[in-house]
């Protein structure tokens, strides 16, 4: 989700200044950039941006090897880079096929209707696979016959986009939303489980399977567990044990736990709550803490439980952890109120060397924070269903980082300091988390999104997207105006995941090197193609190396290249080296890469292909790229894409 659509700093520590970044809007127009870009493009590096990657094959090998004989470091990714550009499709590295493996609307059940983008319902919705995909978990099964693999997808379908999902919508925005289109969006939003086989070299999705599961925000119940549940303020006039929501939504990044659960993560729930609250009232600094009511796409219209004016409380049953068991298409979802509430990236899990797990968490609006869960149970590998509490019980940590490259974990419990006085409970610093690590003193970072650790090399990674609204650096937000964000490597004491203290270290501050005001930072091995604006998610693959895809949202005319995927060294003399594997169509941004167990297929999640303008702007009839249909009458689908390696091995 880009940053444009919301804007709003509502950390009250920083006086950050609306008026600055109308300023720098003003400073940073399109023109410049794109002159600057083309100067540098022209004068610097190697290899020079030209077309497509697509076309010349053969030529890029050639410039791979001139740049390899320039670069004798061995680097650990061994495929030709793709190069920076922007049209209607995607492009993938020479000798890998990426292939559409399903795409919203496609069917998950033996009964789901066929897609017909001029007649959707809600019901048919719930069937189908939903919109803005973006984490994708996977879940290895043991193969069937005829099967060289077999998993369970887990993904995430982030938001609506009314404008870009109803042909002829009207021009004047989402708040004329119809009563159907509402039911149409909360159904789209959640979760999909999928199973998916590969077979004679190809990923398909079968539709008979009993695993496949929607998880939406139209029906679907879940439970509230942990320190919050049934706290009044999480008591609605439907549901007054404060235990039942009906629904997940925004769910962006995500994380698998050992024990095969799947881990969603609501982000900008304020984005679907209307209405007004009187300022006197209980909750009032609350929403305004988390930008509620935002009114984006109005669903309060429809369905008062997102009028926060007649349920005040609705908003606070969102912004959660939600644990899925994929293998139990019966269980019910659970969010879990430990985590904390906050706008969750992301939840990427793992064990300590006493047994206890670890969450790593970012917090995605500007000036917020990084967190992590450590838990007070230790896992059980051995029985799956020994651990089904262990994210209720355990320690919610927010981080202040200090110039001088090391960082403490602070415990957000309510007998720590401040937070005695000014909560009542437990449960309440878990609802009004922001606040709490507010009077704790954590450090603001420019929008910390994905945050991954690397069991490999003990290592912890935070994607920091951007923060234009920066006005004061420090150490780890070193950049003012920070229009394309920075990647920190954490390095936790004593290489215990559970320690709560640690190292930080910059490992690249994106942007182009080549144009002098980015103030990128990478290593000089960096070919033309190989830096990045905006990261946002994150994986290791199998042997340990980091694979980085960027969300630059409205804002990537500034680089003059689309969204993509990118391999980055964290190892030795390349350490810092990018390069480029992976590019989406135009308007998409990139998410949820993940790879097989095996290494040897990789999925990632094209989302919003299309939508390169502002927020609320975007219709199916003016879309950049009607991906991946390219059909009359068809808008452009959010899909999942399987890439492996012709002739098999690891991909990249
Ligand atoms: Fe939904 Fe922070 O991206
Ligand atoms: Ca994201």
């Amino acid at each position: 989700m880009n940053e444009d659509a919301d804007n709003r700093i509502t950390n009250p520590r920083i006086s950050a200044a609306n008026s600055f970044e109308d300023i720098c809007e003003r400073r940073l127009t399109r023109r410049g950039f794109v002159k600057a870009g083309v100067l540098a493009g022209a004068t610097v590096g190697t290899l020079q941006l030209a077309g497509c990657s697509d076309d010349a094959p053969e030529k890029l090998a050639q410039e791979e090897n001139t740049w390899r004989q320039n670069n004798p470091y061995k680097s650990r990714y061994d495929f030709i880079e793709i190069e920076h550009g922007t049209d209607e499709h995607h492009h993938v590295a020479p000798d890998h096929d990426a292939k559409v493996l399903i795409r919203w609307g496609d069917p998950l059940f033996k009964n789901s209707p066929e897609f017909d983008p001029a007649n959707q319902t809600g019901e048919a919705q719930k069937l189908q696979f939903g919109y803005n995909n973006d984490y994708i978990g996977y879940l290895g099964l043991e193969p069937k016959s005829g099967q060289d693999a077999r998993a369970l997808l887990c993904i995430n379908h982030e938001y609506p986009i009314p404008g870009l999902m109803f042909p002829n919508y009207p021009k004047s925005g989402y708040q004329n939303v119809t009563a159907e289109q509402v039911a149409i969006t909360q159904a789209s939003v959640g979760n999909t489980i999928v199973e998916v086989g590969l077979e004679n070299g190809e990923w398909q999705v079968n539709t008979n399977s009993s695993y496949n599961r929607r998880i939406q925000c139209l029906d679907t119940e879940i439970e509230v567990t942990g320190p919050a549940a049934g706290h009044p303020r999480m008591r609605t006039s439907l549901d007054r044990s404060g235990r039942n929501v009906i629904g997940t939504m925004n769910n962006c990044a995500g994380g698998m736990t050992p024990w095969g659960t799947y881990l969603s993560c609501e982000e900008n729930f304020n984005y679907h709550f209307s209405g007004e609250l009187d300022e006197k009232h209980l909750e009032a600094k609350n929403h305004q803490r988390y930008n509620v009511p935002s009114a984006y796409f109005a669903w309060g219209e429809h369905d008062h439980r997102f009028d926060i004016a007649k349920e005040p409380n609705e908003a606070n049953r969102f912004g959660w952890v939600v644990e899925i068991d994929p293998l139990n298409p019966k269980s019910k979802p659970k969010k879990r109120t430990a985590l904390g509430r906050f706008k969750h990236e992301g939840g990427e899990t793992i064990v300590a060397p006493d047994g206890r797990l670890v969450v790593y968490m970012g917090d995605d609006q500007q000036f917020e924070y990084l967190y992590k869960f450590v838990s007070r149970d230790k896992v059980d590998l051995e029985n799956p269903r020994a651990n089904k509490d262990v994210l209720d019980h355990g320690t919610l940590y927010v981080a202040k980082f200090y110039d001088e490259g090391y960082l403490e974990w602070l415990p957000l419990v309510h007998e720590n300091g401040p937070l005695q006085t000014q909560f009542d409970s437990q449960a309440e610093v878990l609802i009004e988390v922001r606040r709490a690590a507010d009077l704790l003193g954590a450090t603001p970072m420019d929008r910390p999104e994905d945050v991954v650790p690397n069991d490999v090399n003990g290592k912890v990674y935070v994607m920091l997207t951007n923060n234009s609204k920066r006005t004061a650096a420090n150490n780890a937000n070193p950049r003012t105006e920070n229009y394309f964000g920075h990647i920190i490597e954490l390095t936790e004491l004593d290489n215990d995941f559970a320690s709560t203290k640690g190292y930080w270290d910059i490992l690249v501050k994106c942007g182009n090197p080549a144009i002098a005001s980015h103030a990128a930072d990478w290593n000089p091995n960096t070919s033309e193609n190989g830096w990045f604006a905006s990261p946002d998610n994150a994986v290791v693959d199998p042997s340990g190396r980091l694979w980085v895809s960027s969300d630059q949202g409205g804002k990537a005319f500034m680089s003059g290249t689309s969204d993509g995927l990118w391999a980055l060294e964290t190892e030795g003399d390349l350490r810092g080296t990018g390069k480029m594997f992976f590019r989406a169509p135009k308007g998409a941004e990139l998410c949820g890469p993940i790879f097989s167990d095996d290494g040897e297929s990789l999925f990632v999640a094209v989302q919003h292909p299309g939508d390169d303008g502002k927020p609320g702007a975007v219709r199916v009839e003016t879309a950049a790229t009607q991906w991946p249909d390219f059909s009359d009458g068809m808008p452009p689908r959010p899909s999942i894409m399987a890439i492996r390696k012709q002739g098999g091995g690891a991909v990249g």
